[in-house]
């Protein structure tokens, strides 16, 4: 996992380098100061060589001075380095997510994606920009302390590392208690998110079923789950943290004590006794700050392991290996005792059909009964469980999947709009197209008319701060960037369902016209959608139950009689025998 993020530091492995080099400049230089006074005490109070005084005197202002311009440097450094890291890895993670098949989409809450692009991601980054090299500068400078320290005297030294150990083990022990409990703050927030962003998605449902309170109680249900987790973090830290800041507070009574001891008995001078003082900080320091970092450092490890998680799931639906990029496709289409599963739930079940390049194909049954699975397979948004789908007679799995979904277009039930121009809407699948084919598109999907009357046109924006357009209206753009991208074969998944009788008539003959020559299904629940088809399948249960012609389908009894009739208002009529069940 670390390896994973390692690869990205790598890149910038010089500017870490420098960036770390000037850390133990800055370390080396919290040396001088302490040193300086112990010998001014020395050797100019004690020792009476006045000249010395301006000589120290200048190299500790120097020091300090160097000390912050060195210091601005590598905090600029690490900055500069984790920001961009940050960018790369949030690239390479936005694409990764881009890849992923459906069935991830299906199981990935939005919410649940956000944190993992925003939280996630800044917890590695004020690792790197922060906490990483706050490590290294502690640690450089405890190492220069401890020899600085002992060379002045080692018994007080030791004394003070006796400390150091017992601080270290708490340290030790803390970091293995606040790590779960990092993750869990970190799962329950991206509960909490969920949560957040369901809810603004899904306000509208909300509140036609007068669901606010409910959705208010659930939201309120996560919020103190949230609380808990955090207070249970927070109780952690405080039962460890501030023991550890007040044993490194023993120290100077370590010092006092210790150090009296060993000057009255003169092993120790009261120079070296005001450098120890000057320097204590420089072991009491990373001492109180360990607790702190190894917190911030276990943070970042449960966010490291979510995104790693992310970063290991691959996408089940990738190009095979000698899979190649067609061309424009003829358009055959044939399935070949296709089954598939949900998740072990069968939804398709031995599903053979031939449609020849040209040819309409009419696809009616119940709702549920996997018209829209069907062609998710075709487009290779799933792969079937059983048997193959072919395209020209060789299977989909054969063809590279942008070349597929370039010669596959499908209108999908549930319309989803970019909140950009209805222009950028109708065009997204050919970005390069010219008005006038777009506005071509639109009058053929009878959509010309009512963006006309829009306020801006092609030029309006749909979505949030634009307007807002009605079912039937986002159907005819969704079919119009069907159209615009004319792929050979295409599908319509009920593409007509909420436009009124009288323009779907219309938009009826459009299809038959801009469609001919492609191969098209049509999915649908009313007759009329489909009945000029060349060949209409009636799926029920995940079965094709019945096919033919209108005329053919008509003349018995089954599923689609039942439905032509009741559609033209013979609800009379039902001593014809359901054979669908
Ligand atoms: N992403 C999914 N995960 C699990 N099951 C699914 C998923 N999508 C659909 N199903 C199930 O597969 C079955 C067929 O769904 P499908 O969408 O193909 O029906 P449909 O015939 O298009 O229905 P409708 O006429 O309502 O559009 C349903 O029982 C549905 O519950
Ligand atoms: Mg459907």
């Amino acid at each position: 996992m670390g390896k994973w993020i390692w690869s990205y530091i790598k890149k910038y492995s010089f500017l870490m380098a420098s960036g770390l080099l000037l850390t133990v400049i800055v370390a080396a230089l919290n040396m001088v100061n302490p040193t300086a006074a112990g010998q001014i005490v020395d050797r100019v109070i004690r020792g009476g060589e006045k000249s010395l005084l301006l000589t120290f005197v200048l190299i500790m202002i120097s020091a300090t001075v160097l000390k912050s311009i060195v210091r601005y440097g590598y905090q600029m450094i690490f900055e500069h380095v984790s920001q961009n890291i940050i960018r790369n890895i949030r690239e390479d993670l936005y694409d990764h997510v881009q890849k992923q098949d459906f069935s991830w989409f299906d199981r990935s809450p939005p919410g649940n994606v956000m944190t993992l692009m925003t939280g996630d991601l800044d917890a590695v980054r004020h690792f790197i920009a922060w906490v990483l090299y706050q490590i290294f500068e502690n640690i450089i400078v405890f190492i220069f302390s401890i020899i600085v320290l002992s060379s002045i005297n080692w018994i007080l030294t030791l004394a003070f590392m006796i400390i150091a150990q017992v601080i270290i083990f708490l340290v030790l022990r803390f970091k293995n208690k606040i790590k779960p409990s990092h993750t869990k703050v970190r799962d329950q927030f991206a509960r909490l998110n969920t949560r957040v962003a369901e809810n603004i998605a899904g306000n509208r449902v909300v509140k036609a079923f007068v669901r606010e309170n409910y959705e208010m109680e659930r939201f309120q249900k996560e919020n103190m789950t949230y609380r808990d987790t955090t207070v249970d973090n927070a109780n952690v830290r405080i039962a460890y943290l501030p023991v550890i800041e007040s044993i490194g507070g023993a120290l100077p009574v370590i010092l006092i004590l210790l150090g009296g001891y060993l000057i009255i008995n003169g092993h120790l001078t009261i120079g070296e006794l005001v450098t120890f003082n000057g320097l204590m900080w420089a072991f009491t320091q990373p001492i109180n700050m360990m607790g702190n970092l190894v917190n911030d450092a276990q943070r970042f490890a449960a966010s490291a392991d979510r995104l790693w998680e992310l970063k290991c799931r691959k996408s089940k639906i990738v190009n095979e290996p000698d899979a190649v990029a067609a061309g424009r496709v003829k358009g055959d289409v044939e399935f070949k005792n296709v089954s598939f599963k949900y998740n072990e739930v069968t939804v398709l079940e031995n599903i053979s059909f031939k449609a020849e390049s040209g040819q309409t194909i009419g696809i009616l049954g119940p709702t549920g009964s996997g018209k829209s699975t069907i062609a998710k397979l075709l487009c290779r948004y799933y792969d079937c469980t059983e048997g193959s789908v072919l395209i020209d007679g060789i299977d989909v799995k054969k063809y590279t999947l942008d070349s597929l979904r370039r010669n596959a277009g499908i209108t999908m039930q549930d319309v989803f709009l970019f909140s950009d121009t209805i222009e950028g809407n109708i065009a997204f699948g050919k970005p390069d197209a010219t008005m006038e084919e777009v506005k071509k598109a639109a009058d053929l999907a009878f959509a010309s008319d009512f963006i006309k009357d829009l306020s801006a046109g092609y030029d309006t924006i749909v979505g949030e701060r634009g307007v807002g357009l009605s079912g039937g209206q986002r159907q005819r753009i969704a079919l119009a960037r069907l159209f615009l991208m004319n792929t050979p074969i295409m599908i319509l998944d009920d593409t007509t369902s909420s436009v009124d009788v009288e323009t779907e008539e219309q938009i009826r003959d459009s299809i038959a016209s801009e469609t001919s020559g492609h191969t098209t299904f049509i999915i649908a629940h009313r007759i009329s959608s489909l009945e000029k088809a060349d060949l209409i399948l009636v799926v029920e249960n995940g079965k094709i139950t019945d096919r033919g012609t209108h005329k053919e389908l008509l003349a018995r009894p089954g599923y689609y009689r039942h439905v032509w009739l009741h559609q033209n208002g013979y609800e009379g009529d039902i001593q014809t025998n359901h054979t669908g069940e």
